[in-house]
């Protein structure tokens, strides 16, 4: 719900369990009052200090105090604040303060699109937006800030629209998307977020926020591996189920800044929108410019809560594939089972020893394409090989159908390689910067993307492929990160706009693939995890978590990615052993299991990376995701310990929204000698209710109690701990929890629970 008390000056937004409040100071300076628990009774602008530093209306020989202190709800550069701003602008002088006073508000029921941009969706019976239109008088520059109120899921979004109302050009050199301006903590703030690199992505760091500023940035042109458009903002001793914390998350897939600044007063402001680095966007007269949205939510219980929040909001109002709520077809990927050497009778026979196997579809990975042979050349050249492919992509994709399978491919359409026809043809393709000799990486360049005719001569090709195959999947791959770029249109000094027009470039060539092949199941890739944010998630319902598919690395990756993006859009692979990036060995159980909190497939040769034994399980692993992947994709995820907290094992819950059924999944890391069994406590069940084990998984696939055994001293197998009981009352599971042994290096349980 959404009210403006125009008398008092004060909006109110209000969803299920949080209210958010701003308030105008006496000359229209719109100030951030309160975000938080929901308050039963409207509130005054007593927390905009005005009683402190008075508005320059009152006492303008302060004004610049004023603006330096004041909790502004979308800070301007350049006139007297020094804080951190969201909003610097240059005039044609080269002037650059900005000065945003009220103009004007409009409620409107559901949502308006952002033009070009991925954003969340919803009817009128789901959401409502507040507009605020603030202007700068001097610049004649309008700035409306977008508010849009999503009660169920206890989530309010964010954006601006820029519009020039000058007659001349306004540059715009940072558009930042939100802010949150509060008083700090009493007892300190923490900020949370997911760092890492490649095969290590997303691992989650919490540090205490010190006076300055604290970042979580990307300038590299992506999302990045190094950090995610991600904030948690963890007030006192916050922490998993307890206390209060906001989660900020950018729809946005290129640079990105995440900003805390603890100032002189110890107030805390978080901005987050485009990095501004190297960003500047000409305005020309009545030109608007669109800021991407920022997801915010609120929770007094900690982040499970707050993990909850995004969980369900992604689900219902923001990923629009059909597949999001359906069973997706176990596959199989060829990528660390052959790499580039394969041809069409190598990959019948994957595909043929797979489906004998139960896996359901088969996805050709890199290498079908110009003389790729190798990760040296031909990408941009996207007609196939017909010496490894005779017939075309048409003829592979029915023949696997004529197996039983779905077929699916790979594409990199944002990339070129200085060894391809289409370089040799259109170097002025590649973003360069002329002089410079390009910084390659995997020997590969960008394509200009902001070019409009090298967006279609690259889609054009793809779908001249594609033409008259049965395409059910594609997996987009990106391999490089953006540096030392320039762009031939852009040559008339605005360089600076090329990074975000890229983004914009990309987002219209998913769209028209999307449009292409409307059923197609899509996956976002980025050199594994680079690109795994909500801005992807807009046109692929899954992402591919991370090129680290063993299963204990996987258990940090995934639990990162998980605290923010639903478990159903983690692409995860059952891969060899040892593993091709860490070497570790673990049960292949237990690969099936970790793999079990995603999407699930294999990515290996089955006649050459398993043993039979393991072969044998993968029927049975298959039945499993099909069985369990209502609760994994659409249930309630809770972290029950964490490897990240020093702890040798690792547990997570999946549960029903009802609380009718659990999943519990537990990986031992490390095995250790002389221990007790130590109790597992779920989470999200009724306290009242009986459940039921109906299954308990080992490592081993076979009966649980069986395989409970120490060596004795006279080196014999002996029963360690009797059978798991069958029934639990729920306040039981969740107070006393279930007790499970010290399982070994590397071994797992799966744990099903379900209501009486
Ligand atoms: C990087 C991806 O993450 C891998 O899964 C694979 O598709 C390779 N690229 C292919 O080049």
């Amino acid at each position: 719900m959404i009210a403006y008390d125009k008398e008092k000056g004060i909006f109110q937004l209000d969803t299920d369990h949080t209210t958010y409040l701003m308030g105008l100071s006496a000359d229209g300076f719109l100030g951030h009052i309160y975000y938080g628990k929901r308050l039963l009774h409207p509130a005054g602008t007593a927390s905009l200090h005005l009683h402190e530093v008075p508005s320059p209306a009152v006492l303008s020989r302060e004004k610049m105090t004023f603006l330096n202190t004041f909790p502004f709800e979308y800070p301007t550069g350049g006139a007297g604040d020094l804080r951190q701003a969201c909003l610097t602008v240059t005039d044609e002088e080269g002037n650059n303060a900005c000065e945003l006073t009220f103009d004007r508000a409009q409620i409107v029921d559901g949502k308006p699109a952002l033009e070009g941009l991925p954003a969340s969706f919803g009817e009128a019976q789901d959401v409502s937006t507040l507009k605020i239109t603030l202007k700068d008088h001097v610049l004649d520059l309008s700035v409306t800030l977008l508010y849009s109120v999503f009660p169920r899921e206890d989530v309010i979004t964010r954006s601006v629209l820029v519009t020039n109302e000058a007659g001349q050009e306004r540059t715009l050199t940072r558009v930042l998307s939100a802010c949150l301006d509060m008083d700090n903590d009493p007892e300190g703030t923490s900020l949370l977020t997911l760092d890492g690199a490649w095969a290590r992505e997303r691992h989650i760091e919490v540090r205490k926020i010190g006076h300055g500023r604290t970042d979580a940035a990307s300038v590299a042109g992506e999302s990045s591996h190094q950090e995610n458009p991600f904030v948690g903002i963890l007030k006192g001793d916050a922490s998993q189920d307890h206390g209060e914390v906001y989660g900020l998350t950018f729809v946005y897939s290129g640079n990105f800044l995440g900003s805390c600044e603890l100032s002189q007063y110890d107030t805390l402001r978080v901005v987050m929108g485009i990095h501004p680095d190297g960003f500047a966007w000409t305005l020309k007269s009545g030109e608007t410019f669109t800021a991407p949205e920022v997801v915010m939510t609120y929770s007094d219980a900690g982040l499970t809560e707050m993990t909850h929040h995004f969980h369900d909001f992604f689900r219902a109002h923001l990923i629009r594939s059909r597949y999001l709520h359906e069973d997706r077809p176990v596959l199989i990927n060829n990528w660390e089972g052959t790499y580039f050497d394969f041809d069409r009778d190598r990959l019948l026979l994957l595909a043929k020893e797979a489906k004998a196997n139960g896996i359901e579809m088969f996805v050709m990975d890199d290498g079908w394409f110009g003389v790729r042979n190798d990760d040296d050349r031909s990408l941009g050249d996207w007609y196939v090989n017909e010496t490894k492919l005779p017939g075309g992509i048409k003829a592979l994709s029915e023949a696997i159908h004529d197996i039983g399978m779905k077929f699916g491919i790979w594409i990199e359409p944002e990339m070129i390689s200085p060894d391809s026809d289409l370089y040799r043809a259109h170097p002025d393709y590649a973003m360069q910067i002329p002089g410079r000799i390009p910084a390659l990486a995997r020997d590969q360049l960008v394509l200009d993307l902001t070019r409009k005719e090298v967006r279609d001569a690259v889609m054009s090709q793809i779908e001249a492929s594609f033409k008259g195959a049965q395409i059910d999947y594609v997996k987009w791959d990106m391999n490089r990160q953006l540096s030392g770029i320039g762009s031939a249109l852009y040559g008339d000094g605005r360089q600076g706009e090329i990074l975000h027009r890229y983004v914009l470039g990309l987002y219209e060539m998913q769209q028209r693939l999307l449009d292409d092949f409307p059923d197609l199941l899509f996956e976002n890739c980025s050199s594994g995890g680079a690109r795994f944010d909500a801005g992807m998630l807009y046109y692929s319902p899954q992402i591919w978590t991370s090129d680290d598919t063993d299963a204990i690395e996987r258990l940090r990756i995934q639990e990162g990615t998980a605290l923010v993006y639903p478990l159903s859009t983690m692409g995860a692979h059952v891969s060899r052993c040892p593993n091709e990036q860490v070497g570790r060995n673990t049960p292949f159980e237990t690969r099936a299991n970790v793999a079990l909190a995603g999407t699930f497939g294999y990515e290996l040769d089955l006649s050459r990376h398993v043993t039979p034994e393991e072969k044998a399980l993968i029927p049975e692993q298959v039945k499993r995701y099909h069985k369990y992947h209502h609760l994994i994709a659409e249930g309630d995820y809770y972290r029950l310990v964490s490897w990240n907290d020093r702890t040798p094992y690792d547990a997570w819950e999946c549960t029903a929204k009802d609380g009718s059924e659990a999943l519990v999944t537990l990986v031992q890391v490390l095995g250790r000698p002389n221990t007790h069994s130590h109790a597992i406590r779920l989470k999200g069940l009724d306290p009242s209710a009986t459940y039921r084990l109906e299954e308990a998984v080992g490592a081993t696939g076979r009966e649980y109690a069986r395989e409970q055994s120490i060596w004795t001293r006279e080196n014999r197998i002996e029963p360690r701990c009797g059978e798991l009981k069958k029934e639990y009352f729920g306040d039981e599971l969740m107070n006393i929890g279930i007790l499970v042994p010290d399982l070994g290096d590397g071994q797992s349980r799966l744990y099903h629970f379900v209501k009486e």
